[in-house]
């Protein structure tokens, strides 16, 4: 790891007009960074974090979405019972935003220089969300909530971590938080409608 984080670029630029912003590092002083660095991708000398630390959160946000998508999956196709349709339709809908993240987090992981883990082997050990066994309509809908739940604590988690050390990486989970945070309440939503009370608030 190359140490030019703090050029002075006063005597790079080689003059300051008065109205530069100093804190601001000069176009001529990027570019040459840029070109130096191209074999680092988008991880440029100003980024933050650990590369190697965040690549290894994201392995586990990418496990928990795939797993997320296979239990969506298994649900929509297998929910049986009356008024199955809607909730199977949901469930369809969930898994395919939940494909969205893993291909969103798949290439955050590419863009740091990682290569995403994709291995099926050990998947359900990196995934903070569980796979489940349910086999009632009811039982579905409270797995979804539950591992919604895990999912939205553990990225609120991860956003405080990334904060201004990695705001591409920051804000990319926040766009994913927000659609766990409806995946959440649509779970919600369904076991009022199918069990009539709604669920006792933590
Ligand atoms: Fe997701
Ligand atoms: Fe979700």
């Amino acid at each position: 790891m190359e140490n030019r984080n703090v050029p002075d670029q006063r005597s790079k630029s080689g003059k300051q007009n008065g109205n530069s912003q100093p804190f601001l590092t000069d176009v001529k002083t990027l570019r040459e960074r840029a070109r130096q660095n191209m074999a680092g991708g988008s991880v440029t000398s100003s980024y933050g974090g650990e590369v190697g630390k965040s690549i290894e959160i994201l392995q586990a946000v990418l496990a928990t979405e795939i797993v997320c998508v296979l239990r969506y999956t298994m649900h929509a196709t297998t929910a049986t019972g009356l008024s199955s349709e809607g909730v199977k339709a949901e469930f369809a809908e969930h898994a395919r935003e939940e494909q969205e993240h893993v291909m969103e987090v798949a290439e955050r992981i590419n863009q740091l220089g990682g290569k995403p883990d994709f291995n099926p082997e050990g998947l359900a050990s990196r995934s903070a969300s569980e796979y489940g066994h349910a086999d009632d309509l009811v039982e579905m809908i409270k797995e979804n909530l539950v591992a919604e739940r895990i999912a939205i604590e553990h990225y609120q988690e991860l956003i405080r971590y990334f904060g201004d050390k990695d705001p591409g990486t920051r804000v990319m989970m926040e766009k994913i938080l927000v659609v766990e945070e409806e995946h959440a309440n649509d779970m919600h939503d369904l076991l009022v409608a199918h069990e009539g009370k709604p669920m006792l608030k933590r």
